[in-house]
């Protein structure tokens, strides 16, 4: 038996105004973004803004259903029309921020383990990192530059053949 650790590094940033020019523009738009979510079940918004290489930005926000395990959440939103209407343009940055309703958050929301998955398949299939902040709707920011710190040993489709 060997044992091999696995070591994730994340950045943290004490505020949006300590972010790069380009990751707090998107960052405000996430946060725009957030304001449109449909959520009546679970009062939650969460918005998410994403850069592609061609410099379009992509916004998304959860859409609940009455019907729960319909609803989907933004970052699956936002990925699925990036990859709907421009299938060929990598993604190169994601910003995410979340919080109940009404209720201040200062705790980062990191993207669930299906949205994971999903971010992974877009680095897969571009073969480049897509970098990840996310936070609630104040406070901290925390970076990742790659799905891969937040989902090692993800699988992918070169399981398939
Ligand atoms: N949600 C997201 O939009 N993204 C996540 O990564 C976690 C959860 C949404 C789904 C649902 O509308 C609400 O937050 C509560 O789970």
């Amino acid at each position: 038996m060997k044992k091999q650790e696995i070591c994730s590094e994340i950045k943290i940033f004490d505020s949006i105004e300590h972010l790069p020019q380009s990751v707090y523009s998107l960052m405000q738009k996430a946060t725009q973004a957030k304001l449109n979510a449909y959520s009546p079940y679970s009062y939650f918004q969460v918005g998410a803004a994403l850069q592609l290489a061609n410099r379009e930005i992509i916004l998304g926000n959860n859409q609940e259903n009455s019907s729960y395990p319909a609803g989907l959440c933004a970052e699956r939103v936002a990925l699925f029309y990036a990859s709907a209407n421009y299938p060929d343009q990598a993604i190169q940055m994601m910003a995410l921020t979340a919080s109940p309703v009404n209720t201040p958050n200062d705790q980062p929301v990191p993207p669930c383990g299906s949205c994971r998955q999903v971010i992974a398949e877009y680095e897969y299939k571009f073969d480049q990192p897509i970098e990840i902040y996310f936070m609630g709707d104040r406070g901290r920011v925390i970076a990742v530059s790659s799905i891969k710190t937040l989902l090692p040993l993800a699988f992918d489709r070169s399981f398939l053949k």
